[in-house]
């Protein structure tokens, strides 16, 4: 019997999408205002969830404690109020879209958690825009 627990977090973030190897006028055309060269900023909600089995002597899948420690350390503190371009290093050469943030969040999340442990995360960048990844 697999049960699956999930945590809300929250962090602020500021990007901008664009390829240094295209010119300003197709990632214009390709990421339009988020091409903005000062970038702009978004309130990123985030679900982790993790399905296993329920342990028989706790009752519990995972330990929230354990599992919030390791979103604050992972996501909050890395990723909190950072620009992710210039100051997150796995953003250095990739594009921060909401899609590869979330595979970020997943990688780094993931090596942190019991192996039999099946790792969900979706990613809001928006109210009404939000991506999920699962490790395939
Ligand atoms: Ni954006």
């Amino acid at each position: 019997m697999k049960v699956t627990v999930s945590r809300k977090a929250h962090f602020n973030a500021a990007h901008r999408l664009y390829r240094k190897d295209w010119s300003f006028e197709k990632n214009d055309a390709t990421f339009g205002k988020c091409n903005n060269p000062n970038f702009h900023g978004h309130n990123y909600d985030l679900i982790v969830s993790v399905t296993g089995e329920i342990d028989k002597e706790t009752g519990y899948v995972i330990d929230m404690k354990v599992l919030k420690d390791i979103i604050k350390s992972e996501v909050e503190d890395a990723l909190d109020h950072k620009n992710l371009n210039v100051e997150v290093p796995e953003f250095t050469t990739l594009n921060p879209t909401a899609e590869n943030i979330a595979v970020v969040i997943y990688n780094k999340i993931k090596p942190k958690l019991s192996a039999d442990l099946k790792l969900e995360i979706t990613l809001y960048e928006t109210p009404r825009n939000f991506v999920t990844y699962a490790g395939d």
